[in-house]
Parts: structure tokens; sequence; C-alpha cells
């Protein structure tokens, strides 16, 4: 899957735009350090250890919107995967095509000032912060690019409902357990202080991960979690991929 160019993109074609990095305003890049600031302070204390090695890793900082190419080739040399802008959200066909080939789709807007807490529709913060870190850990790397190549393959909108709980509790909202504590490396928990602070605080109850519990685990997009699960190991989460798809197959 490594190597696949833009131009094999089919579906996620119209969605491709190029990060305009000099349309950014200084109070921008202001807005970003305090949002990073402020999320880091939480990360520090509650962010697994791949989440906080892959920021560095990717050259990510606080003080500046990421360049989403300068953060792409250092992707790249480590896990194959590559940051694609997009504008916006994308149709699930497109989403996973960009998947299955290695390329992460990434909004380049950022929120403002008034939304700091919470937009409806992922930003760069989300996107960046959130998700991006990860993409250095080979172990998840891989498990998403076959998460994609299997639900591209995947007709039947029953079936690709439960593979999206499976994404949804592992990609967006996972948690794992390392030392004895519940870390965080989902993006949904990673750039949102309300939900991190739901985990941290006890209001969430954290399952062991199973696969079959997950697949039937409806996901509420508007509120905050009652139950999370927490894996073990990420390796764990390429043979979910697996199972999950030899019990959707049954649907
Ligand atoms: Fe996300």
């Amino acid at each position: 899957m490594q190597g696949v160019e833009h131009s094999e993109l089919v579906a996620a074609k119209p969605f491709l735009i190029v990060q305009d990095y000099a349309k950014y305003t200084a109070d921008q890049h202001v807005l970003w350090s305090e949002l990073v600031a402020r999320r880091m302070a939480q990360l520090e204390h509650c962010a697994c250890r791949e989440y906080m090695e892959g920021w560095h890793a990717l050259g990510l900082e606080q003080n500046q919107i990421p360049h989403l190419d300068a953060v792409s080739e250092r992707l790249e040399r480590r896990t194959g995967w590559r940051v694609q802008p997009v504008s916006g959200f994308m149709p699930s066909r497109a989403f996973f095509e960009m998947l299955a080939a290695r390329q992460f789709p990434t909004t380049t807007w950022l929120r403002s000032r008034e939304s700091m807490d919470y937009t409806p529709e992922p930003d760069i913060l989300h996107d960046a912060l959130g998700h991006l870190p990860m993409f250095a850990e080979q172990s998840f790397a891989d498990a998403v690019a076959e998460y994609g190549r299997v639900c591209h393959a995947i007709e039947s909108e029953e079936k690709l409902e439960r593979m999206g709980r499976l994404y949804w509790y592992t990609f967006e909202f996972g948690l794992i357990r390392q030392n004895g504590a519940v870390k965080v490396y989902g993006s949904g928990v990673a750039s949102s202080q309300q939900e991190c602070t739901n985990v941290l605080s006890g209001g969430c109850e954290i399952r062991d991960f199973s696969v079959a519990e997950v697949l039937n685990t409806t996901v509420k997009v508007d509120e905050i979690h009652k139950r999370l699960f927490a894996i073990k190991s990420f390796d764990e989460i390429l043979g979910a991929v697996r199972e999950a798809k030899l019990i959707v197959d049954k649907i």
C-alpha cells in the first residue's frame, strides 16, 4: 500500500486541497499556541507514550500552526503515511480510499476564538494535534491502513456502520493501559479538554477492549462518553480490524 500517489485517488480527488500557509494570520498562530498549550498541560499527564513521542518526532510545535508538507515528510520516513490536506468532511468511500493509500486527510482551517472548546466539524487542531502524532507509531499506522483497505471493499451500509464503531472506539476515542494507568491515544479525547477531563475524573466507565463488545456499542456523537475501551498494546488493533471484518461478514 505504500507509495500510492495522489493521481491514484479517485473518490477523494475532489476534496484534495493545498494548505495555503501564508493565509494564516498572526492571531491564528497565537490562537493555535493557546489551544496547544492548554491541551498539552493535560496531555503531558494523560497521553500515552507513543502520542508524545509522535508529537515530537513529527516536528509539531506549540508556537505555530503546522506546515503539513513538512510534517508529511517526517511521517512518511517513519511509517509510510502522508498527510494530505482536504477541504473538510469527506464521504466514507473517499475517506477509506485515502486511509488504504496511507494518506491521512487533514483539514487546514482553525477554529475561532469563540469556539475554542468545541467545533462540530474537524479542524486542524483536531486533525493535527488529535490524530497525527499516533501515525508515527508503526503498529497503529498499519492498523489504520488495514482498516481503510477493509472498509473500502465493503458495500453494505449496515456493515460499514458496525465497522465505524471500531474506528470510533479506537482511532477516535481509544484508551490504553500503560504502567497501570489509563492513557489516551484517540484523537477525540486527545483534542478535547472536556472528554479528557471526563476520562481522568472517572466520569466514564473504562472497559477492557473487546472487538465483539465494541461492535455492539452504538456511537453517540453529540454527548460526552459514558463508556470507552482500553487496549493493552497497539499490536492489538490490527488484529481487531481483521476480527471485526470476520464478524461483520456474518451480518
Ligand atoms: Fe477525528
